[in-house]
């Protein structure tokens, strides 16, 4: 992505997903003492880790534990008239996934949570026991795009009527057991699922569109927001959000086709199998 954003030595970045700091480090080696970089995220501890990897950068890093869809206030709060970066990486990162904290993980047996901010009141278990079936069913197909959302959904609720589902494991099996085996493809069959609950616990889409939102309002002229995103959904947002500013003279699209990672960099990172780099230019 270096390659395509070319920031001068003062620019103004906003990180809205810093995450571990990964990108914001790359970028921030390049900015001088007159470069601020503002991260946001909703996990303090990935605040925590940034922090320590952004310690040695010369630029200004002001990092902040919020939503990005307050990213407006984050910023103009702070005095910051004009942004040249806005840079998402959706999602999670691998550190959160393996933080049994989170209770995100299908492949071990962790409390069902999903709330990445600690704050959200609603954990992926209350959706689950509480949900009458048909909303369930509808959830998980709407987020996770599962033909089988129905059945799932039966499922679910037969074995919560007998007892509360309260971990990850309990979920996975539930939903193996709904699939029968069925399916034999690469994924595990509980992805969707928890694709869909996670979607939910962290009101994803909703976010998003309010990040997309902002964005016009907060880029100065030829700055740019670049977006990772990791299914379908979150990359339609972002593609019709991108050509309907194009359309009415606010963004060029700088990415006519997403950007997808090279098989390297598969090999290297599972995780980026997905992965969808879209950019687009304020005009
Ligand atoms: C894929 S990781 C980012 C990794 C980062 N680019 C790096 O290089 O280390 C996504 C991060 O976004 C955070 N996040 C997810 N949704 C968010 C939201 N709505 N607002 C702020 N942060 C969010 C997650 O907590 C996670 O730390």
């Amino acid at each position: 992505m270096t390659e395509q954003i070319n920031l001068p030595r003062d620019a103004v970045m906003v990180d809205v997903t810093i995450g571990q700091g990964g990108h914001s480090f790359l970028f921030g080696k390049t900015l001088g003492p007159a470069g601020v970089i503002v991260g946001l995220d909703i996990d303090k501890n990935s605040i925590r880790r940034a922090r320590l990897r952004l310690k040695d950068l010369v630029c200004k890093v002001i990092l902040v534990n919020s939503n990005f869809s307050h990213i407006s206030e984050q910023v103009r709060g702070r005095g910051i008239e004009g942004v040249d970066f806005i840079l998402a990486d959706l999602g999670v990162s691998s550190a959160q996934l393996a933080d049994a904290r989170m209770g995100l993980s299908f492949r071990t047996n962790e409390r069902l949570d999903m709330r990445i901010d600690k704050r959200l009141k609603t954990t992926a278990a209350d959706i689950v026991n509480k949900t009458d079936e048909k909303s369930l069913g509808d959830l998980i197909f709407r987020f996770g795009q599962d033909r089988a959302s129905r059945r799932i959904a039966r499922f679910i609720v037969e074995h919560r009527r007998r007892r509360p589902i309260t971990t990850t494991g309990q979920l996975a099996g539930i939903v193996c057991d709904a699939l029968g085996g069925r399916r034999k493809g690469r994924i595990h069959p509980a992805t969707r699922t928890f694709q869909a609950l996670r979607i939910a616990v962290n009101n994803e889409l909703e976010n998003l569109a309010r990040l997309l939102a902002a964005a016009p309002e907060l880029l100065k002229n030829n700055g740019r927001i670049a977006v990772i995103s990791f299914h379908s959904l979150e990359d339609r947002l972002v593609k019709t959000n991108f050509k309907k500013n194009e359309k009415e003279g606010i963004y060029r699209v700088v990415t006519k086709k997403p950007i997808v990672p090279s098989r390297e960099e598969i090999a290297r990172n599972r995780r980026a199998r997905s992965a969808k780099l879209r950019i687009a230019e304020r005009q």
